[in-house]
């Protein structure tokens, strides 16, 4: 999953792309390149390491042209090396390429191509698809791709330029690939928070569909060559959104956007007495009435928030939910049918297995509903209905407010079906609308506590592993608090529902293992949480506990405690999280890590 971006300008190019392509290192950070044309030469510069690494050893802004393409790489196929780093060109230097995806057949395109002599220079996939157009190319650039693209198999976002032409070819399947349609210039890029600062009038490409780009036009095909109309959309995000407005990290910022992310998740979805989503969900009250079973789809932290929803649905509204991680969905020939909902929950609406998993479902006739926060995203557009999360770009590659926004719209879902079910009455929606509009305000109120979680971080930043804990619907919530500080500090965190502990991990437990509970007051486990706080303390373990705010019996029992306030045991969840973000941005933070960058980590993951 790279970042692509390119642009035809009337203007000098390379400081416009390095800029641009700054805003999309969040979707890989091995190497980066950057190629640009003057209509004489074709100059290419690239190494590896992170953008401001490379750009202090090459100077990407050296390089000459009005034409170029610009590319961050996630390694998949071959080493992270400076010769695998795209641009990759063909033989005769002519032509260059960034791509996003994986060819699944190289080697035997490969193999073909070297048989006619071609030479090839990487390990990669992707130089293949060079070697392919100049093989085809008989001066007209956009045939050469289409030939090239018809022959190729697997996913790609493409960006392809010719020494010859003062044109991009760009392509599409699976991976995204946005164009930005500009003044005097035209843009193509993997995501919009790239290119927010220069327009926001998109056209999104389609699955096998083509591109050319020039400075005053930009011209669709299908990967047939016939002419496609497309419509231009205006994105609602700013560019400001996409800085970090004077936070240190984006993930910080993001952590603090919450409150605003939930209100305008919920913003226009209810009134005192009823949940208006109806038309964004798609199905008649009949069909409501009829469903079987709903089923979960996601990956990393949307299968968390899946798992908080199977809590919220089967609770108020009595109808069976399964969460499935969507890799393993895809292939396990699942039982669903026509009575089944599936709800696919992704924060970048483009991570391959989700899809897939999708269309699996949707070829075994379930009804597909995304929760997606990227507009005009693969998923939204592989879906039947999708109910977005207003969260705004999400930079930070450890996922926050994307998470407690899908919290939010699972449970407009969560009460609207239980309405329409007739198994929650009038009164009861009201109260469950209350409780939801005191969230931001709560969320607030923890986040004025942050100094002293930080100080919490301060106690325990150099410990080498930690275990989560929690029970019921706060179980998920371990799980995510785990995830987050895997992602962003390298600790070894295992979350785990609480009970389980006597069944194994327990045995790890010692004076060196902080044990995180998410130990909130309800009447249904507290007091079995209880006691696996004691059986923690008897064997020397560290407790950290998140407790109801007023809890002073269990204040005195933990070693480190952050309170939360009390709200409805359903909504728990999106006030239990937030301390447990904060915690693991401040343990990264104190260990100096690329807590926007993670190592080995990318914001979505559009490969398998
Ligand atoms: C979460 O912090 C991670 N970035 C990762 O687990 C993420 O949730 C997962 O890759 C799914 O991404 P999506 O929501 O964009 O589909």
């Amino acid at each position: 999953m790279c970042g692509i971006v390119g642009l035809v300008s009337k203007r000098e190019v390379s400081k416009i792309l390095l800029e641009c392509i700054r805003k999309l290192e969040y979707r890989g950070y091995d190497s980066v390149g950057m190629v640009c044309c003057d209509g004489k030469d074709i100059c290419t510069k690239k190494d590896i390491g992170k953008i401001d690494e490379v750009d202090k050893k090459v100077n990407f802004i050296e390089l000459n042209g009005n034409m170029g393409l610009a590319h961050s790489r996630w390694s998949t196929h071959g080493r992270t090396t400076k010769e695998n780093a795209h641009p990759h060109t063909d033989c005769t230097g002519d032509v260059s390429i960034v791509h996003n995806g994986i060819i699944e057949n190289h080697l035997e395109l490969k193999e073909e191509l070297i048989k006619k002599g071609h030479k090839f220079s990487t390990e990669t996939d992707t130089e293949v698809i060079a070697h392919l157009i100049e093989e085809n190319y008989k001066g007209d650039l956009k045939d050469a791709v289409l030939a090239a693209v018809g022959k190729i198999e697997g996913s790609y976002g493409l960006g392809v330029v010719h020494k010859n032409h003062d044109e991009i070819v760009a392509a599409r399947n699976e991976s995204p690939l946005i164009v930005g349609i500009g003044d005097g210039e035209n843009f193509i890029c993997s995501d919009v928070p790239a290119i927010l600062k220069y327009t926001r009038n998109v056209v999104y490409l389609g699955n096998e569909e083509v591109a050319v780009v020039t400075t005053d036009k930009v011209e669709f095909f299908d990967v047939n060559g016939e002419w496609v109309d497309k419509k231009v959309e205006k994105i609602d995000w700013d560019a400001e959104q996409a800085q970090k407005q004077g936070y240190k990290h984006f993930m910080l910022k993001e952590i603090f956007e919450q409150p605003r992310a939930i209100s305008e998740t919920i913003n226009g979805r209810l009134d005192d007495s009823d949940i208006l989503i109806k038309d964004e969900i798609g199905l008649s009250v009949d069909e409501i009435k009829k469903v079987k079973k709903i089923v979960i789809v996601a990956c990393g932290t949307g299968w968390h928030a899946g798992l908080v929803g199977e809590f919220m649905i089967e609770e108020l509204t009595r109808i069976p939910v399964e969460v499935e991680y969507a890799s393993e969905f895809r292939y396990r020939n699942p039982i669903v049918d026509k009575t089944t909902i599936v709800i696919a929950i992704s924060q970048s609406g483009e991570t391959a297995d989700t899809l897939a998993a999708m269309k699996e479902a949707k070829k075994k006739r379930a009804k597909v509903i995304s929760i997606v926060n990227v507009k005009g995203s693969s998923i939204e557009r592989e879906s039947d209905s999708t109910v977005y999360t207003h969260s705004g770009p999400e930079i930070g590659v450890a996922s926050t407010k994307a998470f407690t926004s899908q919290l939010v719209v699972l449970y407009l879902m969560t009460v609207y079906f239980g309405k329409v079910k007739g198994v929650l009455p009038q009164e009861q929606v009201r109260n469950r609308i209350r409780d939801l509009r005191r969230v931001p305000l709560q969320i607030q109120s923890i986040l004025e506590d942050s100094d002293y979680i930080k100080e919490c971080a301060e106690l325990y930043y150099k410990r080498a592993n930690a275990l989560y804990l929690g029970r019921g619907i706060n179980y998920p919530i371990a799980l995510e608090g785990a995830l987050k500080l895997k992602e962003v500090s390298y600790v070894h965190a295992e979350g785990y529902p609480a009970a389980e502990m006597k069944h194994g991990p327990i045995a790890l437990i010692d004076k060196d293992m902080p044990v995180v509970f998410v130990a909130t007051k309800d009447d249904r486990t507290y007091s079995k949480i209880l006691g696996n706080i004691e059986e923690t303390k008897s064997r020397g373990g560290i407790v950290i506990a998140i407790i109801t705010k007023g809890d002073k019996g269990l204040k005195e029992k933990v070693d480190t405690n952050v309170h939360i306030p009390k709200n409805s045991y359903i909504l728990t969840p999106l006030l239990s999280v937030v301390p447990l973000q904060l915690l693991a941005y401040y343990i990264a933070d104190k260990r100096g890590c690329d807590i926007d960058k993670p190592r080995n980590l990318a914001k979505s993951v559009t490969v398998e």
